[in-house]
């Protein structure tokens, strides 16, 4: 039996955490201390601190999808994979379509076809694309699906019952591409190099028109004071910190209201004002309450709040507006908003409107939808820009999943190496604790850095992946690898076969080496789910034990010989785990 093991230095956090990233008046209360999570209060659980309730953006339909999109569902899949693997069984990961709004609406017209035609069509690429990349969403909402549409109903009515949206006459500038309202500080005039000029967003650098009607305002400004105490009591509210104070010096500058609705007779592709069909539910205001169908409103709101994962080209929306509706609904705001940058080309944002997109699918066709998984959670980090290149994809493959973790696998899988085909036991005379040396032992200082090192490494991943720190918590997982490569090359087990005596030192080296293996690949199934599949099948682990309570190493070096994995037998798939890519010139 496997003992239970628990997160120590992270558990007193929980608590914290709540008291980090709930609003204020929840904090009163004694519920918020004992918020349930598996019938364990969060101050008493060993397992993460988040509520297990993801977002990803719902993408537009105007174009299918690039990589850029599936970055932000690698993020929020990774993060529903890991609360899963700590012991989180009811789960809500929500991605989807955002099907409404005057871009999608000219979008389709361009198409030659019916906005809901076009709609299934484009919706359908993504849901492919999450299919074939491994997405583990519980939930893949469109906004034209009738439950989206009661909720925004309800959701409208309950802002104007509480007497936050009033009709008034509307001037200002919009942008098509971003469906955002600008003011005139927040566009500038650029040349178009034939003696014309545009007006473009300063933000975004996409085009503004001109808009003047009367329409549905939204009390906007009457939050700004309680947008920035939310987000001064909870500094982690928006992470990473650099993106919360964008959002505090937005707030700063001043907030006005903002229209929330379009005359039907210009945007007829939304949902109507209820009591009012002249008038369209503004894109963002219906976009935004995907999050609240997702979790049954209004019926009820299912583990509610949850974590948005967002681009920074839609923080303002998520930061500053949803919040705002959230407050004035009376609806407690998200636990966090996760922002992350931008692919770029060229050091040009990727996107669709600029025409200089990578297909994922090809992509993941070449590299393999776990290679293409794992670049952009290695590569991508959430405060700076990447600039996406194939080159920068086989490089690093081929470094980290070939020659260091497919290459480990096939050393100690190896049938001259291993010619029984075991995780094969550890001898703990000749491979003692560090404290039980003798002159048996075999072993030298660096091997008990290793054994160390991955004992510690849960702890440290953990610290990260909570934190969407994937790229850290990846870079830690292969310094150990590396440094298992290293106790191989320095025992030269190879040397060992020969002579039957040297049996079970080789054995006990092959075995640090599968434990190595076997945690490095329990903590990185939420970025590669299916090389981690194939390595822990190999390896005998079954499927019910690769979750935060198989993550106790080294037992057997303990001299317990109740536990670990010794004596399995390995399967007889193969122990290639990452095929070598050909390096590729420049795209
Ligand atoms: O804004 N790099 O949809 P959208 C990284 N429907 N991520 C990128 C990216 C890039 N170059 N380009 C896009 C919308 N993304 C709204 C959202 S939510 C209630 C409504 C990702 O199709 C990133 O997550 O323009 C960005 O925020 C999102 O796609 C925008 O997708
Ligand atoms: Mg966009």
């Amino acid at each position: 039996m496997m003992r239970a093991f628990v997160r120590s230095p992270l558990r007193h956090l929980h608590v914290d955490w709540c008291r980090s990233h709930l609003p204020l008046r929840y904090l009163h209360s004694k519920e918020v201390l004992r918020c349930s999570f598996q019938g364990k209060s969060w101050n008493q659980a060993s397992v993460s601190k988040r509520s297990p309730f993801f977002t990803t953006p719902i993408f537009y339909v105007n174009a299918t999808p690039h990589i850029g999109h599936l970055y932000s569902a690698c993020l929020a899949d990774a993060a529903h994979r890991w609360q899963r693997i700590l012991g989180a069984s009811d789960t809500i990961f929500a991605t989807g379509t955002d099907e409404h709004g005057l871009k999608v609406q000219k979008a389709a017209k361009v198409a030659g076809k019916e906005p809901l035609a076009f709609c299934d069509e484009v919706s359908h690429e993504f849901r492919r694309l999450f299919q074939m990349c491994s997405i583990s969403y519980t939930d893949f909402i469109r906004t034209t699906e009738e439950r989206h549409h009661n909720a925004v109903h309800q959701f409208w009515t309950s802002l104007t019952e509480k007497g936050y949206i009033y009709k008034g006459e509307y001037e200002g500038w919009y942008s098509v591409t971003d469906e955002s309202f600008l003011t005139s500080n927040q566009i500038h005039e650029i040349d178009r190099g034939d003696g014309t000029t545009i007006k473009v967003s300063l933000e975004s650098g996409n085009v503004v028109e001109w808009t003047s009607e009367t329409n549905y305002m939204f009390r906007l400004s009457a939050f700004r004071d309680k947008l920035l105490r939310w987000l001064d009591q909870n500094p982690t509210a928006v992470q990473p910190a650099k993106f919360h104070a964008i959002v505090r010096h937005w707030l700063e500058e001043g907030l006005q209201d903002l229209s929330v609705s379009r005359q039907r007779d210009r945007l007829g592709w939304g949902v109507p004002v209820p009591d009012d069909p002249s008038q369209t539910i503004y894109v963002w205001l219906d976009a935004l309450v995907n999050y609240l169908t997702v979790s049954g409103y209004p019926q009820r709101t299912h583990l509610w709040p949850p974590t948005h994962i967002v681009g920074k080209d839609i923080l303002k929306f998520h930061a500053i507006y949803w919040p705002a509706f959230l407050m004035a609904a009376d609806i407690p705001l998200p636990a966090g908003i996760i922002c992350h940058s931008h692919w770029t080309r060229d050091s040009f944002k990727m996107s669709k409107s600029k025409g200089n997109v990578i297909n994922p699918f090809d992509r993941a066709a070449h590299f393999t939808a776990d290679g293409l998984r794992y670049f952009l959670l290695r590569e991508g980090v959430l405060h700076s820009d990447g600039d996406y290149s194939d080159m920068k994809v086989s490089a690093l493959l081929n470094a980290e999943l070939a020659d260091t973790y497919g290459n480990l696998l096939s050393r100690v899988a190896a049938p001259t190496l291993n010619p029984q085909q075991v995780f094969p036991v550890l001898d703990s005379n000749l491979f003692p604790s560090m404290s039980a040396q003798s002159s048996t032992s075999r072993t030298t200082d660096e091997d008990y850095l290793l054994v160390e090192s991955v004992k510690r490494l849960p702890d440290i991943v953990a610290g990260h992946y909570d934190q969407f720190l994937f790229y850290r918590g990846l870079k830690e997982i292969m310094t150990c690898l590396r440094m298992a490569n290293a106790f191989v090359q320095r025992h030269e087990p190879w040397n060992l076969t020969k002579n039957p005596i040297d049996r079970p030192w080789l054995d006990s080296i092959i075995h640090v080496t599968m434990e190595t293996l076997r945690v490095c690949g329990i903590l990185t199934q939420p970025i590669v789910p299916d090389l981690t599949d194939r390595l822990l099948t190999k390896m005998g682990v079954g499927t019910k034990e690769r979750s935060w309570d198989h993550l106790k190493c080294f037992e057997a070096l303990e001299g317990d010989s109740r536990e670990g994995y010794g004596g399995r037998r390995l399967s007889s798939n193969s122990s290639v785990l990452f095929t070598r890519l050909k390096t590729v010139s420049r795209r």
